[in-house]
């Protein structure tokens, strides 16, 4: 148990809310181009500060929702047709202006794009999730990993579950 509070402990060090650490390099930021991105919904959590939520989820994890918004509820039919969706969502409270970071926090650095860190230009989170189920214009997953009220970009079937339902098209069949 000693030993797993000096994880616990150590490893709270190693989570942060915006500060810079020493190694790490941060750019001024390119003013902000709209990429016409629309949030379809909200992740509803259990999790209301970043020092308590899992770095990746976990497939037994807590039951979690994603609620859609209108005009797109129509969106969720057939979704209950896959074990597994990928779930694509905007962390929302991440600095964006990091280019090495210090993941440890030991002035060791690496590039933010060899890292999943939610710091990073365009703050896009990626969760492969198990589907539970439809409950009106929710759909209940495991295997989230942000906080409660995250914005909600996209969802799509897990690809390794998906065929296309349209006809092949000539770059189906191109090698090399
Ligand atoms: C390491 S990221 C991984 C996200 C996603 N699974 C991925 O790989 O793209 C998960 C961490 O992002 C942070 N986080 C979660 N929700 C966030 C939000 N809405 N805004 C900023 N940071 C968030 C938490 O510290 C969480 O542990």
């Amino acid at each position: 148990m000693e030993a797993l509070n000096g994880l616990l402990s150590l490893d709270q060090d190693m989570v942060r809310e915006g500060d810079v650490r020493e190694g790490e390099v941060i750019v001024d930021m390119p003013p902000a181009r709209d990429a016409g991105l629309v949030f379809i919904g909200r992740i509803r959590t259990p999790w209301k500060s970043r020092l308590e939520t899992p770095r990746q989820g976990r497939q037994d994890g807590p039951v979690c929702k994603l609620e859609i918004f209108e005009p797109w509820v129509p969106a969720i039919k057939g979704v209950d047709f896959y074990e597994n969706l990928e779930v694509i969502y905007w962390l929302h409270q991440s600095r964006r202006d990091m280019v090495l970071q210090s993941p440890k926090n030991n002035q060791k650095t690496r590039g933010t794009f060899s890292l999943r860190s939610p710091v990073r230009p365009n703050p896009i989170g990626t969760s492969i999730v198990k589907f539970v189920k439809i409950e009106g214009n929710c759909i209940l997953v495991r295997g989230l990993d942000c906080l409660d009220e995250t914005p909600l970009l996209d969802v799509k079937p897990d690809r390794c579950e998906f065929t296309p339902l349209a006809p092949p098209q000539a770059g189906d069949f191109e090698t090399e």
